[in-house]
């Protein structure tokens, strides 16, 4: 298990090349009941260059209008998120050293233009659980920094199948996406990169 910093357990290679593909075809039919859209940023309503979807519970979404938040549905379809899949919920299991399930699984699609800037998660209830993430597809560069906006940061390249859990000391760390490194990987038929996150949302109990 290598760190990149504190609070930051990374998991190079975690998933099987074969557990990637059943997990990609998992997500397909994910996608085809809770399409991919196009989120927008609060206040200004600028597109973001990811496009996302969710599974769980309660599905993280922003718009104009009423900003950064959960939500049990889409807000195209308006219906319900389909369910997270049991490969994610055993990976939970296994990784999260957390006795409760997660409520939301963000699916992020980067093309080979998008990226994230930096962030917290922190729209959360409390931040117990970790956030787990699970890349697929192309190579990206990973940034990570403090949990102040501004500070040291360290960069990572992610490659299909890495797992990263921010936890403990790193679960408000500031993080983001610089760059999609395009054609570095066949898993999508290079076609961009999927990140996943699962996360519990509410205070369990
Ligand atoms: C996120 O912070 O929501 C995405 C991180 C990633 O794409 O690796
Ligand atoms: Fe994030």
């Amino acid at each position: 298990m290598k760190s990149p910093s504190k609070g930051v357990r990374y998991l190079p290679n975690h998933l099987s090349a074969d557990q990637q593909n059943h997990l990609i075809s998992q997500i397909r039919s994910i996608t085809r009941q809770a399409p991919l859209y196009i989120p927008r940023m609060p206040k200004t309503g600028k597109p973001m260059s990811v496009k996302m979807t969710n599974c769980g519970l309660l599905g993280w979404v922003t718009d104009k209008n009423s900003g950064y938040r959960y939500q049990s549905f889409h807000p195209l379809t308006k219906k319900s998120w389909p369910e997270i899949p049991d490969q994610l919920l055993e990976l939970w299991q296994e990784i999260a050293n957390y006795p409760h399930r997660p409520e939301a699984c963000l699916i992020n699609y980067y093309d080979s233009d998008a990226k994230m800037g930096m962030h917290q998660d922190r729209d959360e209830q409390n931040f117990d659980a970790p956030v787990v993430s699970i890349s697929l597809g192309d190579d990206c560069m990973f940034r990570i920094g403090g949990v102040t906006r501004g500070g040291p940061t360290r960069s990572l390249r992610l490659q299909s199948g890495d797992v990263v859990i921010l936890e403990g000391e790193a679960r408000l760390a500031f993080h983001g996406v610089d760059k999609i490194y395009p054609d570095t990987s066949m898993v999508l038929n290079n076609a961009g990169r999927i990140n996943l996150t699962l996360r519990r949302v509410t205070r369990p109990g």
